[in-house]
């Protein structure tokens, strides 16, 4: 009798679950329709995607090729950049440039080596004529303790430092391709940081929660102050958070071996596909509705308010400076 109970109580949590997911997926599936419906033709535009191998980067690549945009993935593995070009192909059914077909080519980047940035934005200036969107997508949660190669507390060296370089470097290039986009990913957890200057190494003590954290609010910092420097050029800059996706990011997080199934079972039935998760990144990079808005906050494609913290100006600006410093473009 009580097997029976136990059997049917799972079989129901089970087909509950079921349908719970199916009505989620209608509902983003017309979300996202909508919110492609919005979104302009990306034909002849140029976008740059950090970590376009995976989970939001890998599905924006896949839309914004769809979307007839040339794509580059910037990614730190070449093999696995590779192979997730190829099943992006096979998916979205790439056609030459020449028949007004998309592209997607894969640059190694590794935001965790200033000198691989540097060589990155290197070749993208000789290379491209023009940059029409940056997506600073990439991003690294709650590792243990780690140092990037210029001996930078990982998730602050790749999340906020890397990205600070890469996007300094390609300025200029996004000028002169004017009216152009900056997007950049963060996350609500940047609720929980705070910028501490006075260990912005962790090196008196590592939290990797709040390391995260304080990554992700520096993003929304860099973001709002790097939109007021901007005024007046045609380039617009603003965050996000996707909401919480089902995709790699967890790789760091240890769960009971037992408690896998259970945790699979629930992400998959709560969390974000990759697809809905990255509409907002999608929508930031080619809507004409976002056209000139800049320094703003967006989570499901609408703006969204931030925590005073985030607005905190002077903290803004001298982290910009210290950042300015610590990958080397002020000695
Ligand atoms: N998933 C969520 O629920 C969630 C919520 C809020 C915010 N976000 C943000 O969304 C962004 C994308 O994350 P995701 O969820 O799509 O996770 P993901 O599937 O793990 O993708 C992260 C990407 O970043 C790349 N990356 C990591 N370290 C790098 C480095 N040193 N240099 C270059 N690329 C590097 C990864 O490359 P490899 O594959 O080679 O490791 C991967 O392509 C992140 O900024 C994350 O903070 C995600």
């Amino acid at each position: 009798m009580a097997a029976a109970v136990v059997a049917a109580a799972a079989l129901g949590g089970g087909l509950f679950l079921v349908a719970w997911r199916w009505l989620r997926g209608a509902r983003g599936s017309a979300a996202a329709a909508g919110a492609g419906a919005g979104a302009a033709s990306m034909r002849g535009k140029t976008v740059i995607i950090t970590g376009a191998n995976s989970g939001l980067g890998r599905a924006a690549a896949a839309e914004l090729l769809r979307m007839r945009a040339r794509v580059i993935m910037g990614c730190r593995d070449r093999a696995r950049a590779e192979r997730a070009a190829r099943e992006i192909r096979a998916e979205v059914g790439e056609r030459p440039p020449a028949e007004g077909g998309g592209e997607l080519v894969v640059r190694e980047l590794d935001l965790a080596s200033l000198r691989s940035v540097r060589a990155f934005c290197h070749r993208v200036l000789q290379e491209e004529p023009r940059l029409d969107v940056l997506i600073n997508n990439a991003g690294i949660f709650q590792c243990p303790y780690m140092k990037t190669e210029d001996g930078f507390e990982m998730q602050f060296g790749v999340n906020h430092l890397g990205h600070f370089l890469l996007t300094s470097l390609l300025l200029g290039l996004l000028k002169n391709s004017a009216p152009s986009r900056i997007v950049v990913v963060s996350s609500k957890l940047y609720k929980y940081g705070e910028i501490n200057f006075e260990d912005l190494n962790s090196e008196i003590s590592y939290n990797k929660s709040f390391c995260y954290s304080r990554s992700k609010l520096a993003n929304i910092l860099f973001a709002r102050e790097l939109a007021r420097r901007l005024e007046g050029t045609g380039v617009t800059v603003n965050s996000l958070h996707p909401g919480i996706v089902r995709t790699n990011l967890g790789r760091y997080v240890n769960i009971p071996l037992l408690a896998k199934p259970l945790f699979n079972l629930v992400s998959w039935a709560f969390f974000k596909t990759p697809l809905e998760g990255a509409q907002t990144s999608i929508y930031l990079a080619s809507s004409p509705d976002v056209e000139g808005v800049s320094g703003k906050y967006f989570g499901d494609c609408k703006e969204e308010e931030l925590l005073p913290k985030a607005m905190d100006d002077l903290v803004a600006r001298k982290l910009w400076d210290i950042s300015e410093v610590m990958v080397g473009l002020l000695k």
